[in-house]
């Protein structure tokens, strides 16, 4: 049988399946055996407290949902004292998520998360398009990213991941900037900036006007992006966006990701995710694949010229 753990950094994860911050919590154990995921990972937890956005915060679109849900929460240590000692009950390493507006508070996260055993990853979220009306975050810039992760890297000793932004019109940049600020992994991506409006009123269908879009459609453009980051950079990568089935961590992890987060998919079915990690293995007994680290980059296309005038000249 397969083995399926993969190495993040220094840290083992015993299969390649994580859910995506945000679209979980540990209240998904009355539906699944969270003991059988790669990790577990916390809903973005602020500073301070927070209402979140005003409603309402998710509209239907034709191809997936968009949402604008504002990072809603009671704060850190509400979080540390409360939400940390449920998800400890569980085997999975805990990742945290942590977002703030400045370089200070995000130091002060890292610091503050990297005081419990029982956080095994701080994750930091620098590209939630919904945290304020602009969808502005430190992510969309490589000199920001380079800042906001080296002021975290002094603080911690934890692992640190970091989220992108597929709205950054250079993630290899960023993601180049996270990698030499201290990032221990790169997390890719976080949702699309987009808007609806409704014919019927004109109005803006969100009470934030703009939300992220998550969407199995995406999938193509987030493996594309991690594909490109995997040839900039050396750290693992952990591909989220648009996973539905095992076939979609297997082209995560050629493009080379080495994990997957999922959380649309879970949305749709709360069972995906465990179902995910099954067919996987049988995906990989099924082609003799005795490790499926194995996968990752493996993609094979050394032959295929990259550069698009070159490759036409050559005829076909
Ligand atoms: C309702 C909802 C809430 C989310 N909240 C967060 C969040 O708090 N922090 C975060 O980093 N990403 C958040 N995300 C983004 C997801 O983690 C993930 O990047 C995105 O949904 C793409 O993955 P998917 O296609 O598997 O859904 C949220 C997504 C949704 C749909």
């Amino acid at each position: 049988m397969v083995d399926l753990s993969v190495r993040i950094g220094d840290l083992t994860l015993q299969n390649p399946v994580t859910p995506a911050s945000g679209s979980f919590s540990w209240e998904y154990n009355d539906v699944i055996d969270l003991n059988r995921l790669g990790a577990l990972v916390a809903k973005t937890i602020c500073r301070e407290f927070r209402w979140g956005n005003p409603t309402p915060r998710m509209a239907e679109t034709e191809a997936g949902i968009i949402q604008s849900i504002g990072l809603p929460g009671k704060g850190i240590e509400y979080f540390m004292e409360h939400i940390v000692p449920e998800y400890a009950r569980f085997k999975p390493p805990l990742v945290v998520s942590c977002s703030a507006d400045n370089i200070e508070d995000f130091a002060a996260l890292a610091e503050e998360l990297s005081k419990s055993d029982d956080v095994a990853v701080v994750e930091a979220n620098i590209s939630c398009p919904t945290r304020n009306l602009t969808g502005q975050n430190f992510a969309m810039h490589e000199g920001y990213t380079r800042d906001c992760i080296q002021a975290m890297r002094e603080k911690t000793k934890k692992p640190l991941w970091v989220k992108l932004s597929p709205n950054a019109g250079d993630m290899v940049s960023v993601a180049m900037a996270a990698e030499e600020a201290g990032a221990d992994c790169l997390v890719i991506a976080n949702t699309f900036l987009s808007l609806k409006i409704r014919t019927d009123n004109f109005r803006p269908a969100l009470g934030n006007k703009f939300g992220g879009l998550v969407s199995p459609a995406l999938k193509p453009i987030v493996l594309r992006m991690v594909y490109q980051v995997a040839k900039a950079v050396k750290i693992p990568i952990i591909g989220i966006g648009g996973v539905t089935c095992a076939e979609d961590v297997v082209e995560y992890m050629l493009a080379g990701a080495s994990a997957v987060g999922i959380g649309y998919a879970a949305f749709r079915n709360p069972t995906a995710l465990v179902t995910i990690i099954e067919d996987l293995e049988k995906w990989c007994d099924a082609r003799g694949i005795k490790k499926v680290s194995e996968l990752i980059g493996a993609v094979k296309d050394d032959d295929m010229e990259l550069d698009t005038l070159v490759a036409a000249s050559k005829g076909v």
